[in-house]
């Protein structure tokens, strides 16, 4: 009989400890407890994670006032208008328009902000497409900015170095929730005279120091789709306190006519992005669940930064004492120089452990991705750059910390109904495996 080598050296590790054990070998042997669960050891997260409800009778209630309307139109439709009032006051600002998706409401923000061809807009390339594709839909150009090592949003100085005389606005993608470095862009937006736009989308009840997420910039995004921390299936809001922005959210959310105004002419060219009452009466019953869902995941993310400060091997995300973050995933990597393991291995380590982990994030940067490679955004030709309005060239485009980032990044899915136990076991669960894979 052939003999039965282990296939690998985690394996033939396993293989050796047992058989030790079991000869009453009673050298530096690891505690049954420190030996991996994807080694045969007990799990560190032993029990399910308590279930999420994610809606109710707040939602059923408002669902049913809807069917007993005549109309389900957003101008005047009464769940619109609730849900824009109980958004005002998650994120204060007087001029809101609800809208179909997040990437609806920053196609909004960049066209309402007057960016048009050749424009610039520099920001994040860890994000959803969401957060360009309007802007290459104004036939503008998304010029990518390095991030920091740990806090996955812009590098304000790398955003600096970007500039030239074609910038016209920046997008601060808030990773995961974590408030950017808004005093750092503030500061750049206003010198060189750029528009600031949050993409809120994976932010929802986040703050920077005591204000809320989205009051800093020029104008707020945020996405309601099924993931997000609070949604009604696919959704979006765009606000903004700017006089001269404000007032035009609404029309480049409905076709360019200013329902305000009257009169039923067209005065600028948008496309149709309204959202609907059946989505306004969910929206409006979750932004009555915002603040608690925030509290309670920036309560359970400072428990993991509080756990995990210290492990060899892994780096926690660094979000700053007073700002709130609302971890829409708990994302931190692993140094791949102090670990016997790649990532893939510890990931799966992790998930025996009971962890809802996942390695990485997207699979590549946005500029990674072929449509960016190939400049195949309009019938596989981009326009703005056969007319010469920009040299850019995404296959040239190489951002170390962005890519390092992606390589070395995992999760931890977390969410508002766990508890403090569990969310102390999943700590567990990467301080034993990281220890396990030491270097
Ligand atoms: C950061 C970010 N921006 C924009 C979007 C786009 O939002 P939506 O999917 O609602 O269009 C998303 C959604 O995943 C997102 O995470």
């Amino acid at each position: 009989m052939a003999p039965d080598f282990p296939s690998s050296r985690r394996e033939f590790l396993a293989a050796s400890s047992l058989a030790l054990g079991m000869t009453g070998f009673d050298g530096p042997r690891r505690p049954d407890a420190e030996r991996l669960a994807i080694d045969g050891g007990p799990k560190a997260v032993a029990g399910p994670a308590p279930r999420l409800v994610r809606w109710g009778g707040p939602e059923r209630d408002q669902l049913d006032a809807m069917l007993g309307q005549n109309s389900l139109f957003y101008w005047k439709g009464p769940r619109t208008g609730l849900f824009l009032e109980r958004f005002r006051k998650v994120c204060p600002l007087p001029h809101a328009m609800s809208c179909s998706s997040g990437t609806a409401a920053l196609h909004i923000s960049v066209a309402a902000a007057g960016i048009g061809p050749g424009d610039e807009v520099i920001t994040s390339s860890i994000t959803d497409i969401g957060t360009v594709i309007g802007v290459l839909y104004q036939q503008a150009v998304p010029v990518f900015a390095d991030l920091g090592r740990n806090t996955y949003n812009l590098d304000p100085a790398d955003v600096e170095r970007r500039i030239t005389p074609r910038t016209k606005a920046i997008i601060a993608v808030h990773l995961a929730g974590n408030p950017c470095d808004m005093d750092a862009l503030r500061t750049i937006a206003d010198r060189h005279k750029l528009v600031l736009i949050e993409d809120c989308a994976q932010a929802w009840g986040s703050r920077r120091g005591d204000r809320p997420i989205g009051t800093e910039g020029d104008v707020a995004c945020y996405s309601l789709q099924n993931s997000k921390q609070v949604t009604c299936g696919d959704g979006g809001v765009v606000a903004s306190a700017d006089p001269g922005i404000g007032p035009r959210l609404q029309p480049f959310g409905d076709k360019g006519m200013d329902r305000m105004k009257g009169g039923g002419l067209f005065e600028h060219f948008a496309t149709n992005y309204r959202m609907s009452e059946p989505q306004a009466a969910v929206a409006a019953a979750q932004m009555e669940r915002v603040e608690a869902i925030a509290k309670s995941r920036a309560r359970l993310g400072s428990i993991l930064n509080e756990e995990l400060a210290d492990v060899p091997g892994v780096e926690p995300p660094a979000i700053r004492p007073e700002d709130r973050c609302s971890y829409w995933f708990y994302m931190m990597r692993v140094r791949p120089e102090a670990l016997r393991c790649d990532r893939a291995e510890f990931v799966k380590a992790l998930a025996a452990e009971g962890a809802p982990a996942a390695a990485g994030y997207i699979p590549v940067p946005l500029y990674g991705n072929p449509v960016f490679q190939n400049h195949g955004f309009f019938a596989g030709s981009w326009p703005v750059k056969e007319m010469g309005l920009t040299e850019m060239d995404y296959s040239q485009v190489s951002l170390p910390e962005t890519e390092a980032i992606l390589k070395t990044c995992f999760r931890l899915m977390i969410h508002e109904a766990m508890d403090e136990p569990h969310v102390r076991a999943i700590a567990g669960a990467v301080r034993k495996v990281a220890r396990h894979y030491a270097a």
